[in-house]
């Protein structure tokens, strides 16, 4: 299915109650043919108006990590967990997640990214692995299937204990390294 196919699918989706709240679907944005894929929680507020992921104040910092790196966001594909914003920006619920990762992982196979980074914990959990433990383990990588995964923090956590931008920067260092050798 093509890409624009299934966000014509997803932007009129009532599989959860966050339709309702919906101002737009968030579905995701960048390049279709990225051989690396952002994956984020869920929209903000900014993001919900906008229906573009990462455009508000973590995505700006998103920003300047990418370009610290030398990774352009145009050749990258950015999507999130939960495609419709939770009120006021809660943690998705699980049956949230259930009902919209199905998006996700067609999203996933029509890409084909090479690298997946979970932007958070809450990604991480989802994609990686359960019991994900994002303090001990940004930045390891895990081969899950066809996809070289790893997580960083979330840019909002940044956002709030600046201590963690070091570790970040390296990070995202080693997924620049890692991109030049797909
Ligand atoms: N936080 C996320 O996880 N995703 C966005 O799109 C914006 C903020």
């Amino acid at each position: 299915m093509p890409l624009e196919k299934l966000h014509n699918i997803c932007s009129s989706c009532t599989k959860c109650e966050l339709h309702k709240t919906r101002t737009n679907c968030v579905f995701g944005t960048g390049n279709p043919q990225a051989k690396l894929m952002f994956v984020g929680e869920a929209p903000g507020e900014k993001e919900d108006l906008s229906g573009t992921p990462f455009v508000g104040a973590a995505g700006k910092l998103l920003d300047k990590y990418l370009a610290a790196v030398g990774i352009a966001r145009e050749d990258v594909y950015i999507a999130n967990i939960l495609k419709c914003r939770p009120p006021k920006n809660r943690d998705p619920l699980p049956a949230e997640e259930d009902a919209c990762i199905g998006y996700l992982r067609e999203q996933v196979k029509i890409i084909r990214p090479k690298i997946i980074a979970c932007l958070g914990r809450i990604s991480a959990k989802r994609l990686i692995k359960e019991d994900f433990k994002i303090t001990e383990e940004h930045g390891k990588w895990f081969e899950r299937g066809d996809y070289t995964m790893c997580a960083v923090y979330h840019p909002a956590a940044l956002l709030r204990d600046p201590r963690k931008k070091e570790a970040m920067l390296l990070d995202m260092q080693k997924i620049k390294e890692k991109l030049e050798e797909k």
